[in-house]
């Protein structure tokens, strides 16, 4: 019978190497917290419990990653790793399996931990890496026989400790009471004066207890964020690991590397992105849709055969047929497009339904709206629909014309068939089928001659 699985998560760390206001494990890779990366990948692992050492101060923490069934653990001072798994231990079931991973490493697979659980758990286990430039993390020092006798911190280490390129990813397992009976010897004899987590493994060297390191095979997945420096880098690697699976599942990226995904993108058959487009939160792209240079979309659902011309900015919204936005176009929250539509350029659509075939081609702001079927929007219409206190809804039925420059004050309707004369203020309903508008009178004065320089 396998032991309950226990994962302690550290978060307490002030990061003081970012030089944020922000608690480190709150510094976004991917558009979210590291926190909640490590998160994601603990529960992949189906555990019995999950237990995050945070620090009080900081319940930024807690209400940012706030997940069902975490048991979450104060460490109100930062005495090191060690000290910080302490904390986290009075809620650990004796039976268990414990497994501590570091909230600073986001992009961290279930698959990896998996592999180092799947194996028999005898004494303490770390999971190391190799890595070219160790600068930075804890080297492993191992006998002659390939047991680890200790684990040397960098500040710590000697000159020739420091050339060992197997470093400690942070990430161990061990029943229970192996851990516990480690944990109790530590010291804080150090350059740092804390308590190291890495410290157990010589302790439980010179106990007799048996000591194994199982090596990564991909190191940069186990990459920490200590600094901007290795949040940029982990971000490039979460956008090349992102963009990679969106090419295996056939999306042609012009330039992955002008490609920035913070979220989740689901994709049909043949989708095109060109460069320097920012993809937020859930989106999903049908068959063959099209997204041109420079987009933002954030949670948005494009239909098969939409496109998105340069430089549109896209929040919340839905294509539900192939229709054509941009370029420069902002659509916001609560717009529906259905097939056939057009924003063009410089328009703004808000929380309005865009009927089949129906477009706004230029310079126009449409907000709060049902737009029925084959309407025409002239340049330049604007629906008034906020009256400096309430939002009011304008309705434009099927096979309307607005000719440019009108104004629609809402709350408004326009029936079905209507034309709207040009440079119009419509502020009552206009009637079906008939031409409305609202215009005074063109006058030419003759004779008028231009007033002169004095
Ligand atoms: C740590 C390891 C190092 C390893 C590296 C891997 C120690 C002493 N060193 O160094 O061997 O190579 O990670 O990335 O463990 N934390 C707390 N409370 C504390 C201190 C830290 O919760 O009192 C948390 C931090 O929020 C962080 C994690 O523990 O999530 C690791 O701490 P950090 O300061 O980043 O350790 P490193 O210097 O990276
Ligand atoms: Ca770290």
């Amino acid at each position: 019978m396998r032991k309950p699985l226990h994962i302690i998560i550290l978060a307490a760390g002030a990061g003081t190497r970012m030089k944020s206001r922000l608690p480190k494990v709150l510094q976004t890779v991917g558009g979210s917290p590291l926190l909640a990366h490590v998160l994601d990948t603990a529960s992949r692992l189906d555990p019995a419990g999950i237990h995050v050492v945070f620090n009080p101060a900081a319940p930024e923490v807690c209400e940012a990653c706030q997940r069902p069934a975490i048991t979450w653990a104060e460490q109100t001072e930062q005495l090191g790793t060690g000290h910080a798994v302490q904390q986290a231990m009075p809620g650990v079931p004796a039976d268990a399996e414990v497994l501590v991973l570091y909230g600073d490493i986001p992009l961290l697979e279930a698959r990896v931990l998996k592999k180092l659980l799947d194996a028999r758990t005898v004494g303490l286990k770390v999971l190391t890496m190799n890595l070219p430039d160790p600068t930075g993390y804890g080297r492993i020092l191992r006998d002659e026989g390939g047991a680890i006798t200790g684990i040397v911190e960098e500040r710590d280490a000697s000159e020739v400790q420091k050339t060992i390129t197997e470093v400690n990813s942070g990430i161990i397992l061990a029943a229970r009471p192996v851990l516990m009976s480690c944990l109790e010897d530590l010291g804080s004899e150090n350059s740092q004066s804390e308590y190291y987590l890495t410290d157990v493994f010589s302790i439980a060297h010179a106990k007799g207890i048996q000591t194994t390191g199982v090596t990564a095979p991909v190191a940069a997945d186990l990459a920490g964020a200590n600094d901007r420096i290795q949040l940029a880098a982990l971000e490039r690697r979460y956008r090349m690991k992102k963009s990679t699976e969106l090419m295996r599942a056939g999306v042609q990226l012009v330039d992955p590397g002008r490609f920035d995904i913070r979220g989740e993108v689901k994709v049909g058959s043949d989708v095109y992105i060109d460069i320097n487009v920012i993809l937020e939160g859930d989106i999903s792209l049908g068959d063959g849709v099209r997204i041109g240079p420079g987009c933002v979309l954030k949670n948005c659902q494009l239909a098969a055969g939409t496109r998105v011309h340069a430089y549109s900015v896209l929040e919340g919204m839905r294509s539900l047929g192939a229709c054509d936005i941009g370029p420069f176009a902002r659509v916001r929250p609560g717009t529906v497009l259905e097939a056939g539509s057009k924003v063009g350029n410089f328009v703004e659509v808000k929380n309005t339904s865009l009927g089949k075939n129906s477009k706004a081609s230029h310079l126009s702001y449409l907000g709060d709206s049902s737009i029925g079927e084959r309407v025409n929007i002239g340049a330049g219409t604007i629906t008034c629909n906020y009256d400096g206190v309430n939002k009011h809804r304008t309705v434009i039925e099927d096979d309307v014309f607005i000719g440019s420059d009108t104004q629609l004050v809402a709350p408004v309707t326009v029936g079905k068939g209507a034309d709207i004369g040009a440079g119009s203020t419509v502020t009552r309903d206009a009637p079906a089928g008939e031409l409305t508008l609202s215009r005074s009178e063109q006058v030419t004065i003759p004779g008028w001659k231009r007033p002169v320089k004095k």
